[in-house]
């Protein structure tokens, strides 16, 4: 199969569009992944191929920058994704409360995604705003300063444009 029976042709007119501002297709991986999670979620193995066909990668080469790039998704995830810090500032100050009040909010566990398709929930290794520890991250928002007796505040808003939050 060829990348255009894979991939739409805006999907397709995107990527090239990434390829020109890099020296090589490779090096255009991860944007071009994000064209494809734009469209679709999530990226898919064959869709997986079909970029890397077009990047002249080898898919597992393609999938390796993939899997190691954390906000590219390699499984379906839910309509928001919530991402809770999980690095030393974070831990120091009850993130681990933090994740576990947010676990029980949304009946859901770690890696996993609510039934309504709502909402994943994933760890992530440090967010940059540690002076402000802890921090989720809910889609594109940063929350920080978030207190577990006020988990409420982290899906205030949850779907609107990126902007930075305290939930203290
Ligand atoms: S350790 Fe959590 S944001 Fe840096």
């Amino acid at each position: 199969m060829t990348p255009e029976t894979i991939l739409t042709a805006a999907e397709i007119a995107e990527i090239q569009a990434e390829l020109a501002h890099y020296p090589s297709p490779s090096a255009a991986s991860i944007e071009a992944l994000k064209v494809v999670q734009k469209h679709r979620g999530w990226v898919a193995d064959e869709p997986l191929k079909a970029v890397a066909s077009l990047l002249n990668m080898s898919p597992e080469d393609l999938d390796a920058v993939a899997t190691f790039y954390n906000l590219i998704f390699r499984k379906p995830v839910g309509r928001t994704v919530i991402y809770c810090c999980n690095s030393v500032s974070c831990w120091m100050l009850e993130a681990d409360v933090v994740r576990e009040r947010l676990s029980e909010r949304l009946g859901i566990g770690f890696g996993e995604t609510t039934p309504d398709g709502a909402y994943t929930l994933l760890p992530i290794v440090c967010l940059g705003a540690c002076d402000h520890a802890p921090v989720v991250m809910v889609g594109e928002r940063l929350c920080h300063d978030v207190r577990p007796a006020q988990i409420d505040a982290v899906f205030a808003d949850d779907v609107g444009p990126a902007s930075t939050a305290s939930a203290r």
